[in-house]
Parts: structure tokens; sequence; C-alpha cells
């Protein structure tokens, strides 16, 4: 736990309960530090009143928009029936039931053979499962990746995000592609090379 500042915080009362009270391991709210009271579709309502457009779409996640008609009364009916709230990953009649929807309406029609993975339910997850598959597919194990981006904080995600674990940013000029920059980049099963936009 780190030490609360909240005592110093002289900003509005939301913003020193997140000072007093969150931890610092915080990224996209440092550049945006509005507060965000109820979304719909693409348009985000603030404590201020003010609606803005939501580009960032929860990292492609939410494409559909907020609370999507549709996707909102099939979750309220889902939870009104008491469907299932976590199960690892056993069976379920959930989890069957979109098995067998995503083999219909997306791999059939398209002729493809592939199995589904499930990967945790984070952003960081998803990039760790599509670094270790591509490794795995390839066979090779050096990544490229540019410098100052983020990919989540688990350790492998950290490590293309180019300021992870060498401790500092890299500056952003000077190309450093395919090679090991920075300190303590490196993995055991390959190199971070880096490559700035
Ligand atoms: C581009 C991008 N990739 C991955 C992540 C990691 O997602 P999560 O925090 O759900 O692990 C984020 C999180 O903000 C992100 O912005």
């Amino acid at each position: 736990m780190e030490e609360s500042s909240g005592a110093r915080c002289k900003g509005a009362e939301h913003e020193c309960t997140y000072e007093r009270l969150e931890s610092n391991v915080r990224s996209y709210c440092r550049s945006f530090p509005f507060e965000i009271r109820s979304a719909e579709n693409a348009l985000l309502t603030l404590t201020t009143g003010a609606t803005c457009i939501d580009f960032l779409s929860g990292c492609g996640s939410l494409n559909y928009g907020h609370n999507d008609p549709d996707m909102k009364e099939a979750l309220l009916d889902y939870i009104s029936g008491n469907g299932i709230a976590h199960s690892l990953d056993l069976h379920t009649v959930s989890k069957r039931s979109f098995i067998e929807t995503f083999a219909e309406k997306i791999l059939g029609p398209r002729r493809l053979g592939y199995k589904i993975q499930f990967t945790g339910p984070t952003g960081t997850n998803a990039v760790e499962a599509a670094l270790k598959l591509a490794r795995k597919a390839t066979g090779r194990s050096n990544i490229i990746a540019f410098t100052n981006g983020f990919h989540g904080v688990t350790l492998v995600s950290a490590l293309p995000d180019g300021d992870a674990m060498g401790g500092r940013r890299q500056p952003r000029s000077g190309k450093r592609m395919g090679s090991r920059a920075g300190g303590g980049t490196g993995h055991r099963e390959g190199k971070v090379g880096r490559c700035d936009p």
C-alpha cells in the first residue's frame, strides 16, 4: 500500500478520493482526469454534465458502444435467470452456447477449422496469449514493439511497452528496431526489439 497523499489534495471532491485512496498504478486517468457518470452508445456523460464521444472505446472491446439495447436486454435476462457469473474454465450451459453459436455463425461460414481459446478477461491476457501463440506458430522468439506503448502490466505484456523493465522511457528519436535496447528488456525466450513511431 502506498503512502496516502490525500491530506494535501486541493482538487475537487472526487479527485481527492482517487488521490487519497487509489494506488499510483494507473495510467489513462492521469491524462484524462474527468469523471464519467454514465454512457450510452458512443456518448459519455461526465459528472460535470458535459457529454463527449468515447473514441477510446475500451481499446477496441466496446465496438458496439455502451449499453447497446439488445445486449442490455440479454444481460438483464441472464442475470435475472441466475446465470452463472464466474466459473473459471468449467463447462457451463452459457459457455457451450457461446462456443456453438461462434462456430455456427463465425467459423462455419468461413470454413475456419480453428479451436477457441478462452484467455482471461483482461487486455493483458489477450496480449500474452497473442505473443505466446505467435512464438509457437513461427518457432521464433524475438518480438518487435513500438516504444512508449502500453499493453498491460503482467511481466510478458510489459516487455514491449518500451519503458517497462528497463525502468525509463526511451527517447522519442532514434530507431531501436531489432536490438536489445535499454537495460533489462531481454526475455529468456527471446529479445524485444523496439521501433519509435
Ligand atoms: C492498448 C492496450 N492493450 C492492453 C491493455 C491492457 O488491458 P488490461 O488493463 O485489461 O490488462 C490496455 C489497457 O489499458 C491497453 O490500453
